[in-house]
């Protein structure tokens, strides 16, 4: 990752097979951060079907079993890896990543998030 970053979060600040939602603008979250262990993976909050947020209430970002990520508005089911819509109405889309590293237990990211309109 380029030296431009900034700091998300502390990796204890999210809970481990949990999610959270970051970087808080008005209402709305702009980031969904998904950690696996030592491994986070951010996402843009952002449904490619009709780009609304993700989640069903703060912070749920993710299925029952914590297998993938839900978009709670039609159910369009995500890969938590690669972002991948594998289930329902944007099927073949993506969530934009937000690239981000952990160092020394906190949790960095890209300094320029993505555009939903690249
Ligand atoms: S807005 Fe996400 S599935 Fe429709």
């Amino acid at each position: 990752m380029s030296h431009e970053s900034r700091f998300l979060c502390r990796l204890d600040e999210l809970p481990d097979g949990g999610s959270r939602g970051l970087l808080r603008e008005g209402f709305e979250d702009r980031l969904c951060v998904v950690r696996q262990g030592d491994e986070v993976f951010v996402w843009l909050n952002d449904c490619p079907h009709e780009h609304r947020p993700l989640e069903y209430r703060q912070d749920q970002f993710l299925s029952g079993d914590g297998g993938h990520i839900v978009c709670y508005a039609h159910s369009a089911h995500f890969d938590i890896r690669s972002g991948h819509c594998f289930a329902g109405p944007c099927t073949g889309a993506h969530l934009l990543k937000v690239p981000a590293e952990v160092r020394d237990g906190e949790v960095w990211i890209s300094a320029d998030l993505p555009s939903v309109f690249d």
